[in-house]
């Protein structure tokens, strides 16, 4: 039996950097919050403060295979975000995005949950349409070196939406923007985490290209609450829709930025840009703005500070073990 305003949520890849933000908040909220998580790119860490919570329960699961538990709600995270991780082993990615939706859908149908999508701004590719809105189908490879994500991504939405389709499931796709805060792997070359954790080091700032891409960039705590909301909303908004900041930075802004904040001493050098890599990326989010009535409310000095005391204390703590 449970209350009826508790609800239990399962958040596959909850201890990840988004999934374990997001189990704080509904943990805060009151519900009942299961991860499944293989700890491929999560950790123990970020969900340690929960583990003797009574309201709280983890398992060690990988989603390419069923899952057989009994929740009202599926957020559905699991998957290697940073290009370094889900290219260790492309296979798998694809493998986690589309066999993983397969079992989440399937559960979801067996259990008549909600299931959200983690999707990602990856299905727009590298945009000939600026800024992204929902309505464009996006320009990707699929066969070069982010196609294992970009790929499994546009396939995972495919199959929420014959879900919806043939099965009439109640989903959710959020399409999610350039994400940054604390919990962020130090070490998975994401460009935020990547510049703070240098430029605390005063190692030298690695810049692909010209530095000129653009890349907007969205606090984790606005992001958690766009995903929240979606949720939420009424059964026939289903998406996809944009969360992100349409803030829009080059990356050399950023890397100018974080070296002021810190006060660094690191210089930047400049690497040719990898493969398949988008020149500019900026959501539109009216829809978001008019559905949801959310939008974020971070700037990017305010995050990158929270940000950087995070990196300050998790490389201070690392340097006196
Ligand atoms: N952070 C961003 O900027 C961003 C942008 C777009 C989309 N997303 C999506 O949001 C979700 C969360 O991203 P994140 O930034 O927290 O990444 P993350 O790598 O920190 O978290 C992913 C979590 O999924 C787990 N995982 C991976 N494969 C799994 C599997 N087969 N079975 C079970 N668990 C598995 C990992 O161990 C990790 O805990 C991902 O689906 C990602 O594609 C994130």
């Amino acid at each position: 039996m449970k209350s009826l305003t508790r609800k239990r949520v399962l958040i596959t890849g909850g201890a990840g950097f988004l999934g374990s933000n997001l189990a704080d908040r509904m943990i805060a909220a009151g519900h009942d919050v299961l991860v499944a998580d293989n700890f491929f790119t999560g950790t123990k860490d970020n969900i340690l403060h929960l583990l003797d919570n009574p309201h709280f329960e983890l398992i060690r699961h990988n989603i390419t295979f069923p899952l057989y538990v009994e929740v009202d709600e599926i957020f559905n995270l699991a998957c290697p975000a940073s290009p370094i991780h889900y290219q260790f082993d492309p296979v798998q990615t694809t493998k986690t995005s589309v066999h993983g939706a397969i079992n989440m859908l399937g559960l979801a149908k067996r259990v008549k949950a909600k299931i959200l999508q983690a999707s990602t701004s990856e299905v727009y590719g590298d945009p000939e349409v600026h800024p992204q809105v929902e309505s464009y189908w996006g320009r990707v490879n699929c066969t070069g070196i982010r196609s294992c994500y970009d790929e499994g991504k546009r396939c995972a939405e495919t199959l929420f939406f014959d879900y919806w389709r043939q099965y009439k499931l109640r989903i959710k796709v959020i399409r999610i923007f350039n994400t940054y805060g604390p919990r962020m792997h130090p070490n998975d070359g994401r460009v935020v985490s990547n510049f703070i954790v240098q430029a605390l080091q005063n190692q030298d700032i690695t810049l692909y290209g010209s530095g000129n891409q653009t890349r907007s960039f969205c606090y984790c705590d606005d992001l958690i609450e766009g995903m929240i909301r979606m949720m939420d909303s009424e059964d026939d908004f289903i998406g996809p829709v944009n969360i992100g900041n349409p803030g829009e930075f080059t990356i050399r802004e950023l890397a100018e930025k974080v070296i002021a904040m810190t006060g660094s001493k690191s210089k930047i050098v400049y690497q040719p840009l990898p493969q398949d890599d988008p020149k500019q990326r900026r959501p539109d989010i009216s829809l978001a703005k008019e559905k949801l009535d959310w939008q974020p409310t971070i700037n990017l000095d305010e995050g990158l500070k929270r940000t950087i005391a995070y990196f300050d204390q998790l490389l201070t703590q690392r340097n006196s073990n």
